[in-house]
Order: structure tokens, then sequence, then C-alpha cells
């Protein structure tokens, strides 16, 4: 990832400066392209923020709107068809831009998880799935070594954390013997609590579950936080989990942040008019017979626009919208980019 020359002070440097003790991860204008066959996708544009220790941020926003690319960037594991620049990216006291790989490495699971959005596609298919578990765990960590039945272990305690006591006996199994709920729920409990990381990236952890276990995990997830002080960026479609799990709440459309807010902010006075429309669409927000409220148009082509993404969507676009794209600016507890977020209450 390379800084990007001469970046102006954002919102993210504003807050940071002034909270107290420092952030645990500071992010400041961190851009992200992919080059393909049919041109460039500029996934992530402009994105700061910042994140407290033990504070959890909740991602939201459409499909393709730049949520796991922000994460994989974090974690430098972009593929190589990728070109990211940033104006800082601080992790604790660490520089990760300047970071050489073989730190970066050692980072990656010690200090910062990550809990994949397809857990299928992190994990071989070829080798038994407690072989791949004891991977992330520090060494000497697993008593049980080859990993034989009873869990008598590491692994053992921490499967049986999230709920898995009965896969215990079965994990000289292969993944695809595994249901997607226990995959994901495996990984969680190695990144989550394997070598106690200060930071958790989880990418869509409980999208994948019915909802007694994703009740089970929110929990387990909100416990960590309380136990060991464990920050999280928490990407969702799902606003209903987001306001239950999130401290701070990030909206991403096309590829930008467009507003930022307290988790009960968000909900009680969204600022930018893609919120108030996310919101308004959530399911149980309006009358019962009424037809669900979708968002008219679609996000296509938004992130090569040069004014606001949204405003080809927008019910109160004004003239400057199409034309300028609007700052980052502190309203409040919230920072928003919306040329009228003002006129909102
Ligand atoms: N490896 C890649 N090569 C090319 N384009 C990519 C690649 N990965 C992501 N993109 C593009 O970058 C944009 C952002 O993708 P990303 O996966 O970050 O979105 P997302 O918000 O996580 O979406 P979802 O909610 O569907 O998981 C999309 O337009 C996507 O097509
Ligand atoms: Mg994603």
């Amino acid at each position: 990832m390379r800084r990007s020359p001469g970046r102006s002070p954002t919102a993210a440097d504003a807050a940071s400066a002034g909270s107290e003790g420092g952030p645990l991860l500071s992010v400041a204008g961190l851009s992200v392209s992919f080059r393909t066959r049919t041109g460039e996708t500029r996934a992530v544009r402009d994105v700061s923020f910042d994140l407290a220790p033990g504070e959890i941020l909740g991602l939201v926003g459409e499909s393709g709107s730049g949520k796991s690319t922000v994460l994989t960037s974090l974690m430098r594991m972009l593929p190589g068809n990728a070109t990211a620049s940033a104006g800082h990216v601080r992790f604790g006291g660490t520089d990760l831009l300047a970071l050489r790989e073989d730190r970066m490495r050692r980072l990656r699971g010690d200090r910062i998880g990550l809990i994949p959005q397809r857990p299928m596609t992190s994990l071989s298919p070829t080798t038994p799935i407690g072989r791949q578990l004891r991977w992330h765990l520090p060494a000497g960590g697993d008593a049980g070594g080859g990993g034989g039945p009873g869990g008598g272990d590491r692994l053992g305690e921490l499967l049986r954390e999230v709920g898995l006591g009965a896969v215990l006996d079965r994990l000289d199994g292969y993944p695809f013997e595994f249901s997607g709920g226990q995959l994901q729920r495996m990984l969680i409990a190695v990144a989550a609590l394997g070598r106690r990381p200060e930071l958790l990236l989880a990418d869509e952890p409980t999208t994948t579950l019915d909802a007694t276990v994703q009740a089970q995990v929110i929990r387990l997830l909100l416990e960590l936080r309380d136990r060991v002080g464990l920050a999280m960026i928490f990407v969702t479609h799902d606003l209903g989990v987001i306001s239950q799990i999130s401290d701070r709440v990030g909206v991403m459309y096309a590829g930008r942040l467009v507003e930022t807010a307290p988790v009960r902010e968000l909900f009680a006075a969204p600022r930018h008019p893609y919120t108030r429309a996310l919101i308004g669409a959530m399911p149980g927000r309006h009358p019962r017979g009424e037809p669900l409220r979708t968002i008219p148009g679609t996000v296509g082509g938004a992130n090569l626009l040069p004014g606001c993404p949204f405003a080809p969507r927008c019910d109160m676009a004004a003239d400057a919208c199409g034309v300028e794209h609007p700052g980052a600016r502190v309203i409040g507890a919230s920072t928003v980019s919306c040329h009228r977020a003002d006129e909102v209450v």
C-alpha cells in the first residue's frame, strides 16, 4: 500500500486528536482500486475512521460498497490486481504502511484477527478441519497435538465456548462434512479466542447462521469485548444485528464512508439520505400490509461520479450534489458526507 501525498486533515483526524489515550486503529484517506478486464473498479475511496480500544464499529452498506475490501486492505491481504493508498493506517503505535511483511504476518492473527466473509474459501478442502484450526492457535496451545477425539485441548475449550462441543469427536473430518454455520463458528473461535487479538475484523460473521446461533455468537462477541477489551469492525448487511452489537456505525455507499455515528444517534437521527433510506427499508419499520420499501435506482457506476455517489438516487439532491463531492463534516456526534446534512434533524 502506498502513502498518499499531501492529504489534508479530515474529520477523523479531528476526532482522534481529541480522544483520550489515542485510538487503537486510525485510518485516513484509504483508497483501493482493482484492475479488471473491463477497466478499473474504485472499490474504496478516501475512507477515514478511528476505532477506540474495545470499541465495536459496525460497517453496513449494500453489496459491492467496499466493506470487505476495507477489511482485507487493513490486513494487507489484497489480491495482486489491487492498488491501495492511504494517508495513514496506524494500529496502536505501529504504522501498518511501513511494516515489513514478516512483521505484518506476525501481527495478523496475533494482534489482529480476521473472520473472513466466506469461511469455505479460507479453508483447504483436503486437510482435516482440526489440523487447520490448530494452525491458528499459538504454538504449544494445543496439548492434544494431533487432534484426537474428545478435544481435551485448547481447541476443544474454544469450540465448547462457541457451543460446538458436539463436533469435538469429528475434528479429523474435512470442511465439507460440516455446515456453513459450524465452520463459521469454528473460525470465530480461533480468530477471536485463539490468540486473544486486540482487534477482530469480522466480515459478515453471522450471515450464514440461524437466528438462535446468531444471537449466541453476538452474545459471545460482546462478552469478549467486555472481558478482554476486544475491539471489532463488524461487517453486516443486517441493521438489526448492527443495532445490537455496535457502539458506532459506519455506512458505506459506492466505496465511500458516507456517515459514521454512535449507534443510537444513527438510528434516532440519521443524517445521510442513504442512511435514512436504509433504515426506512428495514423490515418492521412500516405498517403491516404495506409493501416493503426499497431504495429506488441502483448503485451501478456511482463510484465514478464526480459529485456525491448517492445523488442519482437521492430525493434531496440539489445542483451541487451532482458536481462536487461533499467532504466529511462533523455534525453533533456524527461525521457525514452530504451537502444537505445540516438541513436534517
Ligand atoms: N479481487 C477483485 N477484483 C476485482 N474487483 C473486485 C475484487 N474484489 C472486490 N472487487 C470489487 O470491489 C467492489 C467492492 O467489493 P467488496 O467485496 O469490498 O464489497 P462488499 O461491500 O464487501 O460487498 P458484499 O456485501 O457483497 O460482500 C465491488 O465492485 C467488487 O466487484
Ligand atoms: Mg463483503
